[in-house]
């Protein structure tokens, strides 16, 4: 059986912060569910992240907005994100994306599903696909009631140049079973399938490779949920196993425990245990995305690190209405230093330094 349960999340460099808020939560109807930084390197980056109503793994898109570094497009890269809508809404996304000007693919289909792909304002591409089955609680807006709004992922996009070894990968290393091929694309799922457990291969032989590093309009990985920190070290020992040698060590992400590798096409595959308390073990619930969350080990450089990020504003309809005013208690643990390799040390750049 594989380790592998579904999908947790999916991360992608935006460009500008606000644009990136803006829409995403107004235009494409998500909840701004976190505020933090980028935890690597010596320029503090905003990462936000973004999830259906109950902040489910397998709904969770997060977004480091990196306007000083533009990325390439290409394959060896997650080309588009899919999330699942309910059957019929294909009408609905396709009139409100015209009605805010966004460009899109119209309505198009893939394994018998409708479609349509669409921009967002960094050129990063999404889409909206048909799945009757997924019924998990949509976050909603004024504009996108929830007969129509997106439920969560129905999956990633993936563009390479080769299949053979890239499904060699996710079959026997994470677990897939292939489902289907429709024409360019080819449809791999785990456990029950269906939707947030479904990663699509898209063949595309002669398109030059893409950037692997963070920059604006390039998606950077797909993140898959195991249950535990020990299912992330027999994740690794399976790499091994087979020869994926390049695996990363557990890092410690604050919400959840995650090892690294990339898979032979070029795309990075982060496997994540999401953490105790997750989203909410450092705020409230009815608070989640409102303020800029450090982990324990940067709050002493708080000043330097705001005064290198584009100042936010989230828009107040993201707030959740109604919600108990639930302080969340402290983690266990959460303020302990520890002695593993996992970066815990605030080194930054000076925030003159960082104004390009
Ligand atoms: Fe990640």
């Amino acid at each position: 059986m594989s380790l592998v349960q579904g999908l947790h999340h999916i991360t992608v460099c935006a460009s500008g912060a606000q644009e990136d808020v803006d829409f995403l939560t107004q235009v494409f109807g998500q909840r701004l569910i976190k505020q933090t930084i980028l935890f690597d390197g010596r320029y503090a980056h905003y990462h936000l992240y973004y999830a259906n109503a109950d902040c489910q793994p397998g709904s969770v898109y997060t977004t480091f907005p990196y306007k000083r570094v533009p990325g390439r497009v290409g394959s060896g890269q997650i080309s588009s994100t899919a999330y699942s809508v309910p059957k019929g809404s294909v009408k609905f996304w396709k009139e409100h994306l015209d009605r805010h000007k966004v460009p899109h693919s119209g309505a198009q289909e893939r394994f018998g599903q409708s479609f349509l792909r669409l921009s967002h304002p960094s050129g990063l591409q999404l889409e909206v696909i048909e799945d009757s089955d997924d019924q998990r609680n949509g976050w909603t807006t004024d504009q996108i009631s929830k007969d129509v709004t997106t439920r969560g992922f129905h999956g990633p996009v993936l563009s390479v140049r080769e299949v053979a070894e890239t499904e060699r990968f996710f079959v026997d290393a994470l677990g897939f079973k292939k489902t289907g091929t429709d024409g360019a694309y080819h449809r791999f799922e785990v456990g029950s399938g269906g939707a947030a457990k479904t990663v699509t291969l898209v063949h595309e032989p002669d398109r030059a490779a893409g950037s692997w590093t963070f920059g604006a309009g390039t998606a950077h990985h797909v993140a898959m949920d195991l249950e535990s920190d020990e299912k992330l070290a027999e994740q690794k020992g399976i790499y091994d196993e087979l020869g994926y040698t390049a695996c990363s060590e557990i890092k410690d992400r604050n919400y959840f425990h995650s090892i690294y590798c990339r898979c032979p096409g070029g795309i990075l595959v982060e496997c994540a245990a999401t953490a105790p308390g997750a989203f909410a073990r450092d705020e409230a619930p009815s608070e989640l995305g409102t303020h800029l969350l450090l982990p324990p080990w940067f709050e002493e450089k708080r000043a330097e690190i705001i005064a290198m990020l584009e100042p936010i504003q989230v828009p107040e309809n993201n707030r959740l209405a109604g919600s108990p005013e639930v302080i969340a208690a402290p983690v266990p643990g959460m303020t302990e230093s520890s002695d593993g390799p996992s970066r815990r040390k605030a080194l930054f750049v000076s925030g003159e330094g960082s104004k390009n």
